[in-house]
């Protein structure tokens, strides 16, 4: 699995997610490590890889001078095995009652073996029941400064306050397209895959942030074939094609109904997906809109894009009014939703917004 043999192993490798890392390398280099630590955001955005490389760097017998864990002394070799007694890896989600967190409780009260710190990782913390949750808060209050606690979650609003207000809250945030296209162009160097740049653009900005779930599409496409083109991404995405994208946008500029039910009528009888057809038309909509109102924001908006595709529909759509770009946005998510609630005639949420523009 591409995401397991990718794992970042240091802070160098990690990617995007800055404010966390900058304030945790602080943290290591002036010796000022609390006590507990939450880390919560969105999945495969890199919680629990960084709580690892943190945990690592605590205990490293060999830090680098940018707070890098060495990945080379005893202590670095066995967290990475998964075989270091001073690191307690928690799955929350499987093990969410009473006595594993007794086991906890117990073993905060015994110094850590080998390492400087016993680091405890308590993931999908959410998952605690009450009582659980409850039975921790103590330990949680006053540990001994030999522990520290990183509970990683996807759902902090479901953690009790009182937990919360006892840790530093960090928050993951979901990674650019740009930041996932980054490391995909590096696992693609090092695989010797050949693949075209645009199509792991592609699979950056189907991946909706998450970097895990970038690597699984890589993987899973990998399975059919190592030459992989754009189309063959737009394939497995059940994309439609760009000629068709083009002059869709061409005939809403000029407002033509007949030519975009045409269309439409077209890339349905394809067997093209409608919801990611949908979801394409309106991440063109607003980047187009968001650049009309901000040119300052054009970087920002082409990194979600490939450039040229970006340009193109951008070019189109730049002698219309920002209000009919506002009311496109507002008729085409209507339907978006409509369509995803699978109404008797799939197309027919797409047809009534034609009718409506
Ligand atoms: N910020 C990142 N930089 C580099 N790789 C990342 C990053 N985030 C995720 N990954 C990749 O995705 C995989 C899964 O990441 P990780 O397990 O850390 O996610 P998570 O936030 O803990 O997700 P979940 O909430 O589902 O547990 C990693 O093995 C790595 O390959
Ligand atoms: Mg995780
Ligand atoms: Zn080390």
């Amino acid at each position: 699995m591409l995401y397991r043999k990718y794992r970042p192993s240091n802070f160098s490798e990690f990617i995007g997610q800055k404010h966390v890392v900058l304030t945790l390398k602080n943290q290591i280099l002036q010796n000022k490590i609390a006590h507990a630590y939450l880390f919560s955001g969105p999945r495969g955005t890199g919680k629990t890889t960084l709580a690892r490389i943190f945990a690592k760097a605590i205990n490293c017998l060999n830090l680098k001078e940018n707070a890098d864990p060495c990945n080379n002394c005893n202590n670095c070799i066995s967290i990475n095995k998964g075989s270091f007694i001073d690191f307690i890896e928690i799955d929350a989600a499987s093990k969410r009652g009473i006595d594993e967190i007794r086991d906890i409780i117990e073993g905060v009260k015994v110094r850590p073996f080998i390492g400087k710190k016993k680091v405890f990782v308590i993931d999908e913390c959410h998952s605690l029941t009450k009582e659980a949750a409850n039975a921790f808060l103590k330990t949680l209050e006053e540990p001994p400064d030999y522990v520290v606690f990183i509970l990683a979650t996807t759902e902090p609003e479901k953690v009790i306050p009182t937990i919360l207000s006892r840790t530093q809250k960090f928050q993951f945030r979901f990674l650019t397209s740009e930041e996932i296209f980054e490391k995909l162009k590096k696992i693609k160097e090092n695989e010797k895959i050949n693949i075209e740049d645009e199509a792991l653009k592609l699979i950056a900005q189907q991946a909706n942030g998450s970097l895990r779930d970038a690597e699984t599409i890589l993987d899973k496409i990998l399975n059919f074939s190592n030459n992989i083109t754009r189309e063959d991404i737009e394939n497995f995405f059940g994309m439609v094609k760009k000629d068709f994208i083009l002059s869709f946008f061409e005939a809403l500029r000029d407002k033509n109904k007949k030519k975009l039910l045409e269309i439409l009528n077209n890339i349905y009888l394809n067997g093209y997906d409608l919801v990611i057809f949908v979801d394409e038309i309106l991440r063109f909509l607003r980047g187009v809109a968001l650049v009309r109102v901000n040119p300052e924001l054009k970087n920002l908006v082409l990194s979600d894009f490939i450039p040229e595709d970006f340009e193109k529909i951008y070019d189109i759509l730049k002698e219309i009014p920002i209000s009919d770009i506002q009311n496109f946005i507002n008729i085409f998510l209507e339907s978006y939703w409509q369509i995803k609630r699978e109404p008797p005639i799939l197309i027919l949420p797409l047809e009534l917004a034609i009718l409506k523009i």
